[in-house]
């Protein structure tokens, strides 16, 4: 397994890329109206620049009505005049190109707003060119004439039926989301071709990949039986939305055909000359998660597309668990297909933020082990501020998913970009409230602290990018370490470092082998400090990334 990534040798963008996640609606208002827009994000280049990542993903600008904040879309082939104009994307496109940044689109295959045409077309008759291009079914029964929904599937934001019920086509259409976005009926092959022109659009306009969303729905059981119980549903505990394990509405093996056929648009002869790259969202049945991972790895053309792996937050944070996982993915991998690319994520839109689940200390160890494992590694802006959940009130709440009890604004806030009024976000009244502390911890006051966040992800990040061994360096496991340390070694032709991670909550040792460097630790920052051979000495959950003197080999 060592030298899986040895053997890589496409030249991929994707291969030891840093991506940065953009939340369009969050990220830089230009207009006061207090969303961002695509006119903010070019101004923000500059930023992006110096951080040093490789490309962006955007979250959706498409047009919407916003039940689920772009994720409900109207239409896939444009921008809605909140974020701006195509001109503005292509602007934006233009701009981040000149910089050497890349841009990934996001695409929302599974389910269309319920504004969409298309769907308003398949609502109105059971026949026509669009009737077929949804999940429509006809009631089990009825209960003093109300139809009754076709089986018990419930949806992922209220946990009520996923049916809802059409008076005129006298049918339920399916929502594995919310109640505005109706899934799309992907057994029919049109569906199929029009998302397939969806790519070519955005190919056409020269962007450089897409972050494929919430994958596993789909493809659903074609029969429609019942989900069964989830024996560890505990009600007023659990969110409703876990009643049922979701065994037939969703995660059937289609979509990995469907998938494969939206990769191979990537690789058509027109597209060839520019290298693109896709990413799939789909969270994994937690039994055997490295097999399901693989599915995904065996199911599409490896060379153009990967599944987010999202142990970094899924799993619980610690040296064994770590070890185990890394071993096993990268054994699964290079037993593959060698060209297979781990797609780490620790942070996203939709998940607490790293500062809020793990605490301060160990988000920085975090940052060190998300940028120097091998592969592409996904950043959700703000954490590399080290922002934490801002708690939203009641009467501030925006998402649809907070109706179900675990809603996602509070990692949604506005990035925190200054100490100015509005955080130099906005000049008008923020959508989500700011985050209480942003005076004291925002981008420009980080910048000028050698052992802020910011710093330390730059560091990082440029460790990452200009380095062959972080780039596309063998990866190499150590094991006979302290059951609460881990420690792996990346290595290319010329080069040799060492990561050593203590998760331990006290001051920990390491077994030295070969003198070096020490370059970042996770609570200095960037460093430059000698170090022997023999025993190295770790703080509480200090990470740290050495350069050895030698090229050593080992054995
Ligand atoms: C994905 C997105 C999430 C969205 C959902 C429905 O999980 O990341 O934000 O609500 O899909 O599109």
């Amino acid at each position: 397994m060592n030298n899986f990534l040895n053997r890589l040798r496409p030249k991929r963008w994707a291969e030891g890329a840093v991506v940065y996640q953009i939340y369009p609606r969050s990220f830089q208002d230009s207009n006061g109206d207090g969303v961002g827009d695509l006119q903010g994000i070019i101004e923000r280049l500059d930023y992006l620049q110096d951080l040093g990542i490789t490309a962006v993903w955007l979250s959706p600008f498409y047009p919407s009505p916003m039940a689920d904040f772009g994720y409900d879309v109207m239409d896939y082939c444009d921008v809605d005049p909140l974020f701006g104009t195509l001109a503005d994307f292509k602007q934006l496109l233009r701009a981040a190109h000149k910089r050497n940044i890349k841009i990934m689109v996001d695409i929302v295959p599974n389910h269309t707003s319920d504004e969409h045409p298309w769907f308003e077309a398949s609502r109105q008759s059971r026949t026509g060119k669009y009737a077929d291009w949804y999940i429509w079914h006809d009631p089990s029964g009825y209960s003093n004439d109300t139809p009754l929904p076709p089986n018990n599937w419930l949806d992922m934001f209220s946990g009520g039926s996923a049916w809802e019920w059409s008076e005129t086509r006298k049918q339920f259409y399916l929502h594995s989301f919310h109640v505005k976005q109706p899934d799309l009926n992907w057994e029919n092959p049109a569906v199929q071709e029009a998302m397939k022109n969806v790519l070519r659009f955005w190919l056409d306009l020269g962007v450089d990949g897409f972050r494929i969303d919430a994958v596993p729905f789909m493809a659903k059981d074609p029969s429609f039986t019942n989900n069964p119980q989830d024996p560890a549903y505990t009600p007023g505990q659990t969110s409703p939305v876990w009643k049922y394990k979701r065994i037939n509405s969703q995660g059937w093996p289609r979509h990995f055909e469907y998938l494969d056929n939206m990769s191979k648009v990537l690789t058509e002869r027109r597209y060839r000359h520019h290298p693109r790259f896709m990413v799939t969202e789909g969270y994994v049945e937690r039994h055997n998660a490295v097999e399901n991972y693989m599915d995904y790895y065996r199911g599409m053309d490896p060379s153009v597309a990967t599944p987010f792996i999202f142990e970094g937050i899924e799993e619980s944070l610690g040296a064994q668990t770590w070890r185990k996982f890394l071993h096993d993915l990268h054994a699964a991998l290079d037993g593959h297909n060698p060209a297979s690319l781990p797609a780490y994520a620790f942070g996203n839109h939709d998940q607490h933020r790293i500062v809020t689940r793990f605490g301060a200390e160990r988000a920085r160890s975090v940052a060190v082990l998300q940028l120097t494992l091998p592969g592409v590694t996904f950043i959700y802006n703000g954490e590399e501020l080290g922002m934490h959940n801002v708690s939203v009130p009641p009467e501030k709440t925006q998402d649809p998913q907070a109706i179900a009890g675990d809603g996602r604004d509070p990692e949604r806030t506005p990035m925190q970009w200054s100490s100015e009024l509005g955080a130099g976000f906005t000049d008008g009244e923020p959508w989500l409230p700011l985050a209480h502390d942003y005076r004291l911890h925002n981008a420009a006051t980080q910048a000028n602290d050698s052992t802020s966040f910011l710093s330390l992800y730059h560091a990082l990040i440029h460790l990452r990018t200009k380095t062959p061994a972080f780039k596309n360096g063998a990866f190499r496991l150590l094991f006979d370490t302290d059951p609460q340390i881990l420690a792996y070694e990346r290595t290319s032709r010329k080069s040799r470092y060492a990561v050593i991670i203590n998760f331990k909550d006290d001051t920990n040792s390491f077994s030295l082998d070969h003198p070096g460097t020490i370059i970042v630790s996770s609570i200095d920052g960037s460093v430059e400090k000698a170090v022997k051979r023999g025993d190295l000495h770790l703080r509480s959950h200090e990470a740290i990334v050495i350069k050895y003197t030698r090229l050593v080999k080992k054995s």
